[in-house]
């Protein structure tokens, strides 16, 4: 399902999956549509999909190398204005007939760029000015019809322009905060040179999916399942905005959310929302699924097969339903698709193969949030009238707390557990306002982005009163990350780590110690399982 405002496409060409996707977030800050397109598309292919622009990414690759990837030639003579970035511009360098040289020296890190003559893409940007190089490779002639525009010290061919075809490239990554007038940049480009206009809203946007859902679904009934996390949350809010009562949501409610969130589901959805809502309660029967299991692979196979068992059952007892809506959101896509195309990041091939459809039922799936970035998704929540608390939550692993009792899974320990993380929950969003409120930043230095608690499978002596304990252990995880791929433990203060620990231990029943983990990611996981 398109997503595009307006018709206006800015299509990022992507040689290496990381460098294609942060271009497509800036230029949809800039509210510009743009997706990310397979390096190896055809000009044909994309002369069809009728992009403004084109953005050629950066890559891993040197040009030369034996499976360099190549850009069809015949995209320069679509008429296109195109920018190429790093790799871009050196494909785009040697596709039009100039060339490319090893260096001695690479540049890696911040560097001192000099402008030379006018360029309207660097237009109000200093003669002299920081941006973020990472190369070896440098274009060492330019293409005929080009004019050198912004060298450094060590890259002679730092951007370059055929003003007249609207060709410009850069060997800097314009993309990178680091770079300090990259914004502007892109700005240039956008708005200056491709006349483009910044139509990319939310409200447009929701607008714009209200109609395609609509249309899409006619008078059929639609089923979504709701796990209580983000992207099935404003899955729901969406369709339900545009097709109201033929919308059910089915709420599996496993029994290992952490405490007050499957009360917070059904009281947005059933009560706010006013929603055909079915809360499954299936909290005994995924108790009794994994009791007595302590492998943390079968534990989450066993609940997030059960998951969709549970759901199908409830489905089936719907009549008419033709429809099911899913939370896929971009980066689901785009992973998948750089699996299958061997580490170039591709588009669309989607998730349908992974729903464990049972023999004898389909569903046609609806999925409006495939081509948003997981922000885009946020703020789409919250234009819908999600509460913050819903749409900001942290990661949530989907098994849930069967994950963070280590070891056997009873209800006498997920009580245990969820009054503990209610408690880590309560101290440490307290310390977040706390320093927010002194820095002005959500993400200040030492905020925590993650926390929560874990039982390990241990039990000590302790002593209470006269009486000598032997009780559970509570483990503290509470991390600074801003994309999970790594991580540190947060260095908490000593009192809220201590005031942690004291509640902790004179509120929940069975507990008789906390300790914090103080082990980053890597090499240890945030998770326990
Ligand atoms: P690890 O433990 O691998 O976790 O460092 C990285 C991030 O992913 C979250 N996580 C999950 N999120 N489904 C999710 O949606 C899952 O099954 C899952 N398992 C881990 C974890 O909380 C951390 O933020």
């Amino acid at each position: 399902m398109a997503t595009r405002s307006s018709g206006q496409l800015v299509a990022v060409l992507d040689f290496g999956a990381q460098y294609g996707q942060l271009i497509a977030r800036r230029v949809r800050d800039l509210h510009v549509y743009s997706e990310l397109v397979p390096c190896d598309v055809s000009a044909a292919e994309l002369a069809q999909m009728k992009p403004s622009a084109l953005i050629l990414s950066g890559g891993p690759a040197s040009v030369y190398a034996e499976d360099a990837p190549h850009v069809d030639p015949a995209i320069f003579e679509l008429g296109l204005p195109i920018l190429g970035f790093c790799y871009g511009h050196q494909t785009m360098a040697v596709a039009l007939g100039g060339e490319v040289a090893h260096a001695e020296k690479g540049e890696y890190g911040p560097a001192s760029l000099v402008r030379s003559g006018s360029s309207e893409l660097l237009m109000s940007t200093p003669g002299e000015q920081t941006v973020w190089m990472s190369h070896r490779d440098s274009v060492c002639r330019v293409p005929k019809g080009f004019s050198v525009t912004a060298r450094t010290e060590t890259c002679p061919v730092a951007a370059m322009e055929c003003a007249e075809r609207r060709l410009y490239a850069t060997q800097f990554h314009p993309e990178v905060r680091h770079t300090d007038y990259g914004r502007r940049m892109l700005e240039n480009f956008l708005f200056g040179i491709c006349r483009l206009e910044p139509n990319w809203t939310m409200d447009n946007l929701i607008d714009e999916k209200v109609d395609q859902i609509r249309a899409q679904v006619g008078n059929d009934r639609v089923i979504l399942g709701l796990s209580g996390g983000v992207d099935s949350s404003v899955v729901a809010a969406l369709v339900h905005r545009a097709v109201g009562d033929q919308l059910t949501c089915v709420f599996v409610n496993h029994g290992f959310l952490r405490q007050g969130e499957p009360e917070l589901v059904e009281e947005v959805f059933r009560d706010q929302f006013d929603m055909s809502f079915v809360h499954v309660h299936a909290e005994e029967r995924f108790l009794r699924l994994i009791a007595g299991v302590t492998d943390p692979e079968k534990k989450r196979k066993l609940i997030g097969t059960e998951f969709w068992k549970v759901f199908f059952e409830e489905a089936q007892r719907l009549d008419g339903v033709r429809f099911m809506a899913q939370g896929t959101i971009y980066p689901d896509i785009i992973e998948s698709g750089a699996r299958k195309t061997g580490g170039k990041a591709s588009t669309i091939k989607s998730h349908h193969n992974l729903i464990p459809f049972p023999p004898g039922v389909h569903f046609d799936l609806i999925e409006p949030l495939d081509h948003f970035f997981k922000d885009e998704v946020r703020e789409l929540g919250m234009a819908l009238g999600l509460p913050e608390s819903m749409v900001y939550r942290q990661p949530f692993p989907g098994p849930g707390l069967a994950i963070r009792i280590i070891g056997e899974v009873t209800s006498e320990k997920l009580e245990i557990l969820k009054a503990a993380d209610a408690i880590v929950r309560e101290e440490l969003d307290a310390y977040n306002t706390r320093l927010f409120e002194q820095t002005g930043e959500h993400n200040s230095e030492h905020s925590c982005w993650q926390y929560f608690a874990v039982l390990p499978d241990i039990r000590s002596v302790g002593v209470m009163g006269d009486e000598r304990t032997y009780g559970h252990t509570v483990i503290v995880r509470a991390v600074e990350s801003s994309d999970a791929m790594t991580a540190d433990w947060a260095k908490l203060p000593y009192e809220v780590l201590g005031s942690i620990s004291s509640r902790i231990v004179a509120e929940v029943a069975g507990v008789n110690r906390v300790a914090y983990d103080v082990t980053p990611k890597p090499p240890a996981t945030i998770e326990w399982e």
